[in-house]
């Protein structure tokens, strides 16, 4: 009988939803639900055929080269910034990632975000808890609208659009958006979206969602520039990855009283945000929670241990990440 391959479980998922690979690989799991150092994950990885990972694990071509087995990295998220993937088609590594599951989840909490971010809901529920309310006030906590006003949604992937279909037909709103490339008409006339420049989106909209993918091109897309340009008290969301706004500008813009409100769900040094973020007002922040309802985390494990399980059962893997093309 064959051997059965090799893999390592990242971190601490959900027992049941690993049983296929359980049943069909030698499992090893990380004991405690915490992200292991740079040297556990090369001792962990280097006799292993497959891993999965969480957006924790960082991938590069250090650990690759300590790892010669490794024919599978299957991340349970849509995001692959953590993954060196031209380093792993290098040496022959398929990247899977976890696309599509996670759409509508995602989307319903960058509209909470945006939501509780405009209405000032962390800081009226601190100052609730603290005993500090004495009086109700005709100005307490009186934040901007969101029903009725203008989106400005940039990227326009699937989560970007689910976030527009809920804006539009939900709170009325008018969205604009930004994209590297702009959608085909259908698309555009689906999501009930205009396409602007980044440039135009800033200055038009009240509301500015983020909702697309880190590149090294797109750090710090958002930075004093780009804040100056934005509405005098317009609201900044940010459900993509930390990388995309410059946080010391950010909290910036919102001291300075440019900037109404800003939600914020990935930051640049996760898990310890800068701590210029956690002093500034008018700041809802959360612990990279957006796609956490019990049932959409558990979709995404599934469909990381199904590619896990099609690649080393010799097959074509479900959701694959694109190799970078050469030059590109
Ligand atoms: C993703 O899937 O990329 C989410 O950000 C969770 O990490």
């Amino acid at each position: 009988m064959p051997q059965r391959p090799r893999v390592l479980v990242a971190r601490k998922l959900f027992d049941d939803v690993l049983e296929p690979l359980a049943a069909a690989c030698e499992l090893q799991t990380n004991p405690d639900d915490r992200t292991a150092s740079p040297q556990e994950l090369r001792d962990w990885m280097r006799d292993k055929q497959g891993a999965l990972i969480t957006g924790s694990e960082r991938i590069d071509s250090a650990l690759l080269d300590a790892c010669p087995q490794l024919r599978v990295v299957s991340t349970m998220t849509v995001g692959y910034d953590h993954i060196d993937v031209a380093a792993c088609a290098q040496r022959g590594v398929v990247v899977t990632h976890a696309p599509d599951v996670l759409d509508e989840t995602t989307a319903d909490f960058g509209m909470a975000l945006l939501l509780g971010a405009a209405r000032q809901l962390g800081e009226a529920e601190r100052y609730l808890r603290a005993g500090s309310w004495k009086n109700w006030s005709a100005s307490l906590f009186a934040g901007s609208d969101v029903h009725g006003s203008t989106l400005g949604i940039v990227g326009m992937g699937r989560i970007g659009r689910a976030v527009a279909r809920r804006a539009a037909l939900g709170f009325g709103m008018r969205i604009l958006y930004h994209n590297r490339r702009r959608l085909e008409e259908s698309l555009e006339r689906e999501s009930g979206a205009s396409y602007r420049d980044l440039d135009e989106l800033l200055q038009q909209s009240d509301h500015v969602l983020l909702a697309l993918p880190y590149s090294a091109e797109a750090r710090h897309l958002i930075g004093a520039g780009q804040l100056a340009r934005m509405r005098r008290g317009a609201t900044l969301v940010n459900i993509g990855r930390g990388g995309l706004v410059d946080e010391a500008a950010l909290a910036a813009a919102l001291h300075a009283g440019h900037l109404g409100a800003a939600g914020l769900d990935v930051f640049e040094n996760e898990p310890t945000p800068n701590p210029v973020l956690l002093d500034a007002p008018r700041l809802l922040i959360t612990p990279h929670i957006a796609s956490a309802s019990l049932p959409t985390r558990r979709a995404m494990v599934r469909l990381a241990v199904d590619n896990l399980l099609a690649v080393l059962g010799g097959g074509a893997p479900l959701t694959p990440v694109a190799p970078p093309r050469a030059g590109a």
